[in-house]
C-alpha cells in the first residue's frame, strides 16, 4: 500500500466523504453540488485509470479517491464560506482525521487565491469540473423538462456568453480548467454532459414529463 498516510483501506474514501460532507452540510443544493461535481470527476477518473491500464483493486481505489476529493471539496463551505477560512478550515479537519496528502492538495488547488498549485490529474480534474459541473445544473434547471437529458453543448457554449445567466458561475475558470487539463473546452463540455446524464437521477436531474410546460 501506498497509501500509508490512512488508516482506512481506500475503498472506504467514498463513504467515508459522504459521512463527512453530510455531518457539516444541510443544504440541499450543496450536497447536490457535491455529487454534481463528483460524478464528472469520478468519470474522468475511470478514464485516467482505464488509461493507466490499473485492474481490480487499484482501479477501484483510484475511483474511490477520485469521488471523495470531489464531495469534499466544499464540504466546510456552509460553515465557513469566508475566503480566510474555505478551504483551509476543511482541511485542517482532514490533516487532523489522516486523509491523504494528494486529496488535500487538490482541495486546496480548486480555491485559486490559496496559491496551491494544481501538479496532478487529480487536482486538475477537480478544479475544471467544479464550475462547470454547476453551470450544467444551472443549464439543466431552465430547461422545461429540468433534465441534463436536454443538455446539448451548443446551447451551454451559448450561455456561458450570457452574462445574466448564472451569474455566480466563473466562465473563465471553466476555460482554464479544461486548458490545463488539456481537454478541448467542448470535449469537456461533453464529456461532463454525458457523465451527469448518466447519474441524473442521483442528481436530481432527470427530468419528469408532469414537469415539462
Ligand atoms: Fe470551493
Ligand atoms: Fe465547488
Amino acid at each position: 500500500m501506498s497509501d500509508s498516510s490512512s488508516p482506512h483501506p481506500s475503498s472506504f474514501h467514498r463513504e467515508r466523504a459522504w459521512t463527512l460532507l453530510n455531518e457539516h452540510t444541510q443544504s440541499p443544493s450543496l450536497l447536490k453540488h457535491a455529487l454534481a461535481v463528483e460524478t464528472c470527476v469520478r468519470a474522468y477518473g475511470k478514464r485516467e485509470a482505464d488509461a493507466q491500464g490499473l485492474t481490480c483493486e487499484a482501479h477501484t481505489a483510484l475511483l474511490e479517491k477520485y469521488s471523495a476529493t470531489a464531495l469534499l471539496h466544499d464540504f466546510d463551505y456552509e460553515k465557513h464560506p469566508s475566503l480566510e477560512e474555505h478551504p483551509f478550515v476543511g482541511i485542517a479537519i482532514l490533516t487532523e482525521q489522516g486523509w491523504p496528502e494528494e486529496i488535500r492538495t487538490a482541495i486546496l488547488g480548486h480555491a485559486e487565491y490559496s496559491g496551491v498549485p494544481r501538479e496532478t490529474h487529480l487536482a486538475k480534474t477537480l478544479f475544471a469540473c467544479d464550475e462547470l459541473a454547476g453551470f450544467l445544473t444551472a443549464c439543466s434547471l431552465v430547461k422545461p423538462t429540468k433534465s441534463i437529458h436536454d443538455v446539448e453543448v451548443a446551447g451551454v457554449k451559448k450561455k456561458m456568453k450570457d452574462k445574466a445567466f448564472a451569474r455566480g458561475v466563473n466562465r473563465d475558470d471553466i476555460v482554464k480548467g479544461a486548458a490545463e487539463l488539456g481537454v478541448p473546452l467542448e470535449d469537456h463540455i461533453a464529456f461532463c454532459i454525458a457523465a451527469m446524464q448518466h447519474n441524473a437521477e442521483a442528481l436530481g436531474l432527470q427530468g419528469s414529463p408532469a414537469q415539462a410546460e
